[in-house]
């Protein structure tokens, strides 16, 4: 079981090697780790973000381990420079097509949600978001117009077949949750949101235990404070899930527990091949100093095990374990506690 890790930056490397310690612990058959550069640490080893032999290291492994990416030192590269242009890059030449972010409110957390700690105990939500299309891989440009002013461009697209395959991973993920799934989109404006809501109606028709809905965006953002425990799974493209996302993550209260599972189609022996990462970003005014929360990664390892391991038993124990950790009082200063990094981790692997 081959495992690509790219730690990347600011607390990127910190919180990694906390997830990695519990992996070891778990004392899996078979598991070997390489470690590959990324983000602004690769960029300055190498002179970009995402350096071909760290792509070649992702092709190789049957899963990744990301820690996350960012630098403010980098702010001012160009664009293809930048450290965030590594995620994108991997997304892309992985086929890395189904983004799955789990929010879900930890019981005794739910004063630190942003809403009312009643509202909050309900979450239990999973967004799946589309990763490889949308305005984020349209053409785009700044183009000087003919009067001598620039105009700004980003092109907006999905194709059937792109809408078709992330409409089955939805169902079937509603499947296994609770059978309930929302589609959402801007069809009262986008035509490609008209075209996202025919192609996800349609693949309804092979999920009749699955009971869909639309909601458009705007209205998806006010319910998603307004009521988020009606949600079960979400649907999405790009870049709305990119900004829904956020916002559940924000009603859960603690970015600092949020995991995400990107995958593909590729199938290795094990499972589904797939990259893991923590949706908080590398966090640089904290970095190195023993104070992030490394629980979201953790938590993404477990995700690992089950959809690229197809270790179910094993991703389980990780979650209970996290969750007692927390019970018993092991917060970071994100969850308003004091633990460190390492003491996170401790506590987490002691409970396993
Ligand atoms: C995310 C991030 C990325 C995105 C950035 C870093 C490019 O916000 O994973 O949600 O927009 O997808
Ligand atoms: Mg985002």
């Amino acid at each position: 079981m081959k495992i690509a890790v790219l730690a990347g930056d600011g607390i990127g490397p910190e919180v990694v090697r906390e997830a990695l310690r519990v992996l070891e612990a778990l004392d899996l058959p078979g598991l070997s780790i390489s470690d590959g550069d990324v983000g602004a640490a690769a960029w300055r080893k190498h002179g970009h973000p995402l350096p071909p032999q760290t792509l070649d290291l992702t092709r190789l492994a049957d899963a990744v381990l990301f820690g996350a990416v960012g630098d403010p030192a980098c702010d001012g590269l160009e664009r293809h420079l930048r450290p965030e242009q590594a995620i994108l890059g991997l997304r892309a030449e992985l086929g890395l097509f189904a983004n799955l972010r789990p929010a879900t409110c930890f019981a005794g957390l739910e004063h630190l949600s942003a809403l009312k700690p009643e509202i909050a105990r309900e979450i239990d939500l999973l967004i799946v978001r589309e990763l490889n299309g949308d305005v984020y891989f349209g053409e785009k440009g700044i183009r000087t117009l003919d009067n001598g002013e620039r105009q700004g461009w980003d092109m907006m697209s999905y194709s059937e077949a792109e809408v078709r395959r992330i409409a089955h991973v939805a169902f079937r993920a509603a499947q296994g949750r609770a059978g309930r799934l929302t589609s959402v989109d801007k069809a009262n404006v986008l035509e490609t949101s008209q075209l996202w809501r025919e192609v996800v109606t349609d693949v309804a028709r092979e999920y009749p235990d699955v009971a869909l809905d639309h909601l458009y965006v705007d209205n998806a953002a006010m319910q998603l404070v307004r009521a988020p425990g009606a949600f079960d799974v979400i649907v999405t493209g790009n870049l709305f899930g990119d900004i829904l996302s956020d916002q559940a993550s924000m009603c859960v209260g603690s970015i600092g527990l949020l995991a995400s599972a990107s995958l593909g189609e590729r199938q290795t022996q094990f499972g589904t091949f797939g990259l893991y990462e923590p949706i908080h970003g590398s966090a640089p005014d904290i970095a190195g100093q023993g104070k992030a929360n490394p629980m979201a990664t953790i938590l993404s390892a477990a995700m690992m095990l089950r959809h690229s391991f197809s270790r179910e038993a094993d991703a389980a124990r990780i979650e209970r374990a996290v969750a007692r950790a927390l019970d018993d009082g092991f917060r970071g200063g994100d969850l308003g506690g004091s633990a460190s990094t390492r003491q996170i981790g401790d506590a987490v692997i002691e409970r396993l």
